[in-house]
């Protein structure tokens, strides 16, 4: 039998009995001569070649040995679903209601197929399994999106990158063609976009965080823009493939590119040069107070338009900084002129004026989900990206919603130990997290729900230089979402996931699709049922079935290492190392983790504040659990705390002599994260009457744009107490220097421990 592995995984599939055998199949049929049928005929008859050469031709049934392909509005099937017979009589049978349901039919059986055949060579095997399919997606919306502003893609990558979607079945390519790096699309009315605005200084071998300055003299020789005519010539093969290509044009803001050839759009008016890398606080911004804005924007629009056949227009609308707004007399004037509170009224003014251009164009209008503050038009679609909050909201309000938070969907983050990885923006987003999203808050009533229209993953590329880089990101991690996204959130399991993707990689490999190997961490983590009578520590691996060997010795782990099985049994200050072999040979990195064994381990935190759901750690225990977080602040070693204070007590259960107590905490500015401003250390015997109190004070929070973890201690105690009180001031909102200005900061911590 030969491999049944399909992702995403078909809604329902029976193995049948034996093979059918490609040797032996001697025409493809087609029902009627429609298009659609013909061009899936092509299809097959193309991937099958290496073994057979098979004709088309139209019959109204099927005959022994051959392919029969069917376009059947009346079948039941929905819009993109399909049913695939394999076997009885040495026969394919393929049925669609529309070309969608057939391709992605042809998408099953290629999977179906010996992988070799996707490059035209004869399989191992020309034998297709006998199977049974009842298939379609649960969501409409299955998007990939990708940022080709931060870096240049030329389009037979764009092409490649729509062969990745269209095997994963996801029906959605968006283009984010501009941002502050460089503009990508040319504009007739506006020449000096493609020009000037789509070129930048090369620093292209200098980290994207630490680019020097450009200097007037320079030339600016990279990037790069796409030609009308390769748009059309994309949008046309997406098409073929079923794939919806969305384009993306920022504004109000992460348009600092467009001032290197249109100065004048801006609040201050003056020429900047396109910025070769990260561009913080990133103040340039179109200016609401100017009539030409929206003239240039509506015409830009109007040429945008009429390159994308399909119904949404993304105008981004995420991030932009109000600093020059608030000191421009035209945005004041508009300001005061349309009876607005402020900037952030301004910037919903900004985008309902475009909104309605949009729609009168009968287009949607879709943006990042900083559009709803301030009110937005019903018709508006919203891309829920910092969490799922401005989703939730967004549905609420009865907009349509495509979620993608950063916390799933962030591919442009680290998918695997940043230590051995290629730098990432940051953040820690493993394939077995991606595997657990679930686009659907249970906060939704059923109405409301029907407003999730679906997902997307999104791949930012200031650290994605080349197209091997950005498949290494989004492959397999896409292939995870791609399985949440059709078959529906928690309808396989991961471990099945992982098997079938085996499979799949085999086809990427043949494809020349690079992609990453995976996270070979082993995780170690503490048991739930831990206590301060027996502390338990887990090992685990997003690569189930394989082996984990251990000490607990401080020596490397070998093949001869004890073998994990169970939670190990902790009881005073261990070294932990693990790692995990396969093959009998070690994969990946040695983990290692001290348990820092103190008076606090396994006891109760009482939280007079309780962090917020999102950023749980492993749960109660996690602030005594003697694991201490890495950088990445989504590791599941911290609880956030957001504009609130952290403040947590501890029962030791009984008066103990103390004479040390070290609160670790995370800072991590790009994620909002800082440094507490104060942290209160106080003690009481009864859990009523703090009276003993150590303050420890903060420089204020502003380090390195680098993540560190911090460990404030108060030390030389000498003191007894049975509650222990930890108070981390909140600064509450990020500083005037900061991206996120007025935004709401974090505090992390991820362990206390009392010595
Ligand atoms: C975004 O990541 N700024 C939408
Ligand atoms: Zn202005």
């Amino acid at each position: 039998m030969n491999n049944t592995s399909i992702v995403p995984k078909p809604t329902k599939m029976v193995p049948g009995i034996g093979n059918t055998d490609v040797a032996l199949i001697e025409k493809i049929l087609v029902s009627t001569n429609d298009e659609s049928e013909i061009k899936i005929a092509r299809m097959i008859q193309k991937l099958l070649s290496p073994v057979k050469d098979l004709s088309i031709e139209m019959s109204q049934s099927k005959t022994p040995n051959s392919i029969f392909v069917v376009l059947n509005d009346e079948s039941g099937l929905t819009n993109e679903g399909y049913s695939l017979a394999i076997g009885d009589g040495n026969t394919i049978e393929l049925r669609a209601s529309s070309y969608s349901g057939l391709f992605y039919g042809y998408q099953s059986l290629r999977q179906l197929c010996g992988p070799e055949l996707e490059i035209g060579n004869i399989p191992k095997t020309s034998f297709i399994p006998n199977v049974d399919i009842l298939d379609a997606p649960t969501f409409g919306y299955r998007g990939m999106h990708l940022d080709v502003s931060r870096h240049f893609f030329d389009i037979d990558f764009i092409k490649t990158y729509i062969d990745m979607i269209a095997l994963h079945k996801m029906n959605v390519f968006h283009w984010h063609l501009t941002d502050d790096n460089g503009w990508r699309i040319e504009i007739d009315r506006y020449p000096l976009l493609a020009e000037r605005s789509a070129w930048r200084v090369d620093r292209t071998n200098e980290p994207w965080k630490e680019q020097s300055p450009v200097n007037g003299k320079e030339k600016a020789t990279y990037g790069g823009y796409y030609t009308k005519e390769e748009i059309r010539e994309v949008v046309e093969y997406a098409a073929s493939k079923n794939i919806v290509v969305i384009p993306e044009i920022e504004m109000p803001g992460h348009t600092s590119e467009v001032f290197a050839a249109y100065p004048e759009l801006s609040c201050k008016g003056s020429l900047i040069p396109v910025n070769p890398g990260s561009y913080w606080p990133n103040v340039d911004i179109f200016c609401a107070g100017k009539d030409e804005v929206f003239e240039f924007l509506e015409n830009v629009l109007d040429e945008v338009m009429e390159l994308f056949p399909g119904p949404y227009i993304h105008i981004g609308g995420d991030e932009a900084d109000k600093l020059h707004w608030r000191t421009c007399q035209k945005c004041q004037k508009r300001i005061q002129n349309e009876g607005l509170a402020d900037e952030h009224e301004l910037q919903s003014w900004f985008i309902k004026r475009i909104e309605k251009f949009i729609i009168s164009n009968d287009k949607k209008l879709l943006g990042w989900d900083e559009i709803l503050e301030g009110g937005l038009a019903k018709t508006a679609t919203v891309m829920s990206w910092r969490g799922m909050k401005g989703g939730i909201e967004s549905a609420k309000a009865g907009h349509d919603v495509i979620m993608c938070p950063t916390s799933h969907c962030y591919f442009d983050y680290y998918q695997a130990n940043p230590e051995t990885s290629p730098a990432a923006f940051g953040g820690y987003t493993t394939l077995k997290k991606v595997y657990s999203f679930n686009p659907i808050p249970n906060e939704l009533s059923d109405p409301e729900k029907k407003h999730i229209l679906g997902g997307q993953g999104n791949l930012w590329t200031e650290y994605v230089q080349t197209p091997k880089r950005a498949q290494y990101r989004v492959l397999p991690r896409m292939s995870a979402l791609s399985e949440v996204l059709w078959s529906g959130p928690g309808s396989n399991t991961y471990d099945d996931f992982y098997h079938r993707l085996n499979s799949l990689e085999d086809r990427f490999d043949v494809l020349g699709w690079n992609y990453a190997p995976g996270s070979y961490i082993v995780s170690i983590n503490v048991d739930p049922s831990s206590n301060n009578q027996e502390h338990r520590i887990t090992l685990s691996s997003e690569k189930p079935g394989e082996t984990i060997r251990f000490t607990l010795d401080g020596s490397e782990p070998t093949n001869e290492s004890k073998l994990y099985g169970s939670p190990i049994v902790i009881n005073g200050r261990t070294m932990i190392k693990a790692a995990l072999f396969i093959n009998n040979e070690q994969k990946g990195k040695t983990s290692e983790k001290i348990v820092h064994f103190s008076k606090a381990i396994g006891k109760r935190v009482k939280y007079n504040t309780i962090y917020k759901a999102r950023y749980s750690g492993s749960g109660p225990l996690t602030l005594v659990d003697g694991l201490t977080g890495s950088i990445a602040h989504n590791d599941n070693y911290w609880q956030g705390w957001q504009k609130e204070n952290m403040d947590v007590t501890i029962d030791l259960l009984n008066i103990e002599k103390i004479s040390k107590v070290s609160i670790g905490f995370l800072e991590s500015h790009g994620s909002w994260i800082f440094l507490p401003t104060l942290a209160i250390v106080s003690f009481s015997n009864d859990g009523e009457s703090f009276n003993q109190k150590v303050e420890i004070k903060i420089d204020d929070g502003i380090r390195s744009g680098s993540a560190n973890r911090i460990e404030l201690e108060s030390q030389d105690l000498n003191l007894s107490a049975r509650f222990i009180r930890v108070e981390a001031v909140n600064r509450g909102v990020c500083p005037d220097w900061h991206p996120g200005a007025g935004g709401k900061t974090w505090i992390f911590s991820d362990e206390i421990v009392i010595e």
